[in-house]
């Protein structure tokens, strides 16, 4: 059996700058830096400009993973797309980002599987176990896999939608799974889900056991109602089962590989909430030099936290050859995720 190994990384971000401060000053919502800071840890995020598609953000970070990986869009033996946020209700991101590759078109089109993957803060961590096992299988010898969202079209973005919406910004992130014979890569994953949870973080937008799923005015025009047309959470309870959770995994993955805590170099959680992250870290004995964050600058980028945090870190050079990592997510669902990875 081969093993499954990131052979390249990508992200992008779109340029646009929204601070705490832009919030009340742009957008009238009644909130302070101070407030925002304290509770999540995000000074900043990224908004996406009108016209720019969510697999256009999800076709850069991609193209930056193959130049890295030194390979072809044709080189890919299948795409998986995780995001909460695709342009349409369907089809899904995948097809496009596929027909962007350019891989539909005369000699190069190799019309690559694309599949979707709908498991919100957990979707990258979904999607790299469904790789691993697709290229450990022998099935496929490289996957693109990408976490991509585009939260600023539909975020409320006004006081009654404070809650959430000071929460989540615009960014993708890209890796490529190769298969490799040499002695490194996805080690180990588990994948968890508690459906028990499903409306506590959701964004329902209509309801097809309702006839008409969507209510309907004189003219057949639909009609969504703003708690239904937006992001609702119980932020409380997100809370408190995202740190029950990602402690869980973590202890399981390792608990399975055989590895304690301390034989981790780097520990990329998702970019949720800084607080989450420093009680689970805290939980956990790690120390904080290990643990990497960007929320400060991205917000919750969603399905694209983890991918983007990675292509940073290979960037910067803080995650090199040879160091042994941890991935772990939790989001709506609940579903959550952990990964060990010898880079
Ligand atoms: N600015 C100012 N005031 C606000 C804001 C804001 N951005 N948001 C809410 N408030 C107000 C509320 O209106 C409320 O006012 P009231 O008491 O007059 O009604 C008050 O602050 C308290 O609201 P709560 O929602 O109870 O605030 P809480 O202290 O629980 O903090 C938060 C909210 C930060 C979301 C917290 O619950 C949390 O950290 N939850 C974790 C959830 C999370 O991080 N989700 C991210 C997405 S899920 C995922 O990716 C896993």
């Amino acid at each position: 059996m081969p093993n499954a190994t990131i052979s390249g990384t990508g992200s992008f971000v779109p340029d646009q700058v929204v601070t705490n401060d832009d919030l009340v000053s742009i957008y009238g919502i009644e909130t302070t830096d101070e407030w925002i800071q304290k509770r999540t840890g995000i000074k900043e995020r990224r908004f996406a400009p009108e016209g720019m598609e969510n697999s256009d953000m999800g076709l850069q970070a991609s193209l930056r993973a193959l130049d890295m990986a030194g390979l072809k869009a044709t080189d890919l033996d299948m795409l998986i797309y995780a995001t909460l946020s695709p342009k349409h209700s369907f089809p899904g991101d995948g097809v496009y980002l596929q027909n962007k590759l350019g891989l539909c078109d005369g000699g190069d089109a190799t019309f690559a599987p694309a599949m979707d993957i709908r498991n919100q803060c957990s979707g990258f961590l979904y999607g790299l176990g469904t790789a691993t096992a697709m290229v450990q299988s022998g099935a496929c010898k490289h996957v693109l896999l990408v976490g991509s969202e585009l939260h600023s079209a539909a975020l409320e973005l006004s006081t009654s939608g404070r809650s959430v919406a000071t929460l989540f910004g615009d960014g993708a992130g890209a890796i490529i799974i190769s298969a490799t014979e040499e002695d490194k890569g996805i080690r180990h994953w588990h994948l968890g889900a508690d459906g028990r949870g499903a409306d506590v973080l959701r964004q329902r937008v209509w309801d097809t056991s309702k006839r008409p799923f969507i209510t309907l005015d004189e003219n057949g025009n639909g009609i969504i109602p703003r708690e239904e047309l937006y992001c609702n959470m119980d932020g409380r309870q997100v809370f408190k089962n995202a740190v029950q959770r990602m402690c869980f995994a973590v202890l399981r993955v390792c608990q399975e590989q055989g590895i304690q805590g301390e034989d981790v170099d780097l520990w990329l959680f998702h970019q949720a909430n800084m607080r989450i992250n420093q009680y689970v870290a805290k939980q956990l004995g790690i120390p904080e030099h290990k643990l990497l964050h960007n929320i400060d600058r991205y917000g919750n980028t969603t399905a694209a936290t983890i991918p983007l945090l990675m292509d940073e870190a290979v960037r910067s050079g803080q995650l090199k050859p040879g160091m042994k990592i941890a991935c772990v997510a939790f989001g709506s669902g609940f579903t959550w995720g952990a990964s060990l990875i010898d880079w």
